[in-house]
């Protein structure tokens, strides 16, 4: 039990890298807020599993790119559970795959923008609640990408090195609160965000890994994990990859 009565909020967790994480700390003990922003059917899914297993949680609707939305939502929360120990910024904003050259601004910076916000509308919503009890987590999804360009993922890799800058810059000025704060960064991980990718063109990502394989969920999630639970309490501001080796490849 690495995070038993632990309070933890999951931004973008009813599907993919999210829903698994949300599943795996509630075995672990924790709490759990299913954020989700379209797909109420699969958050409740995932509440559902989690119940049936003696877990707790609960879903919540959110735009996390939209201030309002999340003060609503942490106002649900603090009803239910009163704060949030672990933040987990994760929702994976859908983005534009194309050469830098066919973009228009408003197609690259919806990106750049909706990353940032739902990063600063979080972890700006948590933080003060962190401070006043002198601890608290936040991990960051960010991506391979962010190190390591990729044909059509400009704005995806400007980005989350912004996220990556962002984690650090926070671990620096939270540190001394008690609050961790670390990125993790998948690389080619199956899930509906890459559904869209050829096989082909999964197979060639998988052969560009050490273990000759892309990652599943549950592969980021038990990290993520790491990082939100004491066995990384040492540990702030720093960048996990999760990909299988390609990063060093
Ligand atoms: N899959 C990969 O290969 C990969 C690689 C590197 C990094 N990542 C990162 O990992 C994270 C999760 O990605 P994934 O592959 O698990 O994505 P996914 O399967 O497409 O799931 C996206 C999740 O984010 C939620 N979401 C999207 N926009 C949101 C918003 N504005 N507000 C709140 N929630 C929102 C979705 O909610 P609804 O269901 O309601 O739409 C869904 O739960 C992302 O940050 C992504 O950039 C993924």
């Amino acid at each position: 039990m690495l995070l038993k009565d632990k309070i933890a909020l999951i931004t973008g967790a009813s599907r993919g890298i999210g829903a698994e994480t949300a599943k795996l700390f509630a075995l672990e003990g924790a709490r759990v807020v299913v954020n989700y922003n379209n797909n109420e059917a699969a958050a409740k899914q995932v509440v559902e599993e989690i119940i049936s297993k003696n877990g707790q949680a609960f879903a919540v609707q959110a735009d996390v790119t939209d201030s309002d939305q999340v003060e609503k939502m942490m106002q649900v929360i603090g009803n239910q559970y009163g704060y949030v120990d672990i933040l987990v910024i994760n929702a994976g904003l859908r983005f534009k795959v194309a050469p830098f050259m066919q973009q228009t601004w408003e197609e690259f910076s919806w990106k750049y923008y909706g990353e940032m916000k739902s990063f600063y509308n979080s972890a700006k919503a948590v933080i003060p609640g962190m401070i006043a009890k002198k601890s608290g987590v936040i991990v960051a999804v960010s991506s391979g990408l962010s190190r390591h360009p990729g044909m059509g993922f400009s704005s995806h890799s400007a980005s989350k090195s912004a996220v990556d800058a962002l984690v650090k810059s926070l671990a620096l000025e939270l540190g001394s609160s008690g609050i961790r704060v670390n990125t993790v960064a998948p690389g080619l991980t199956i899930t509906d965000a890459t559904s869209w990718m050829p096989k082909e063109q999964q197979d060639q990502a998988a052969s560009r890994t050490a273990l000759k394989k892309n990652g599943e969920p549950d592969d980021i999630a038990k990290v993520i994990l790491f990082m939100a639970s004491d066995l990384s309490n040492h540990v702030t501001g720093t960048y996990l990859s999760v990909d299988g080796g390609s990063a060093m490849i």
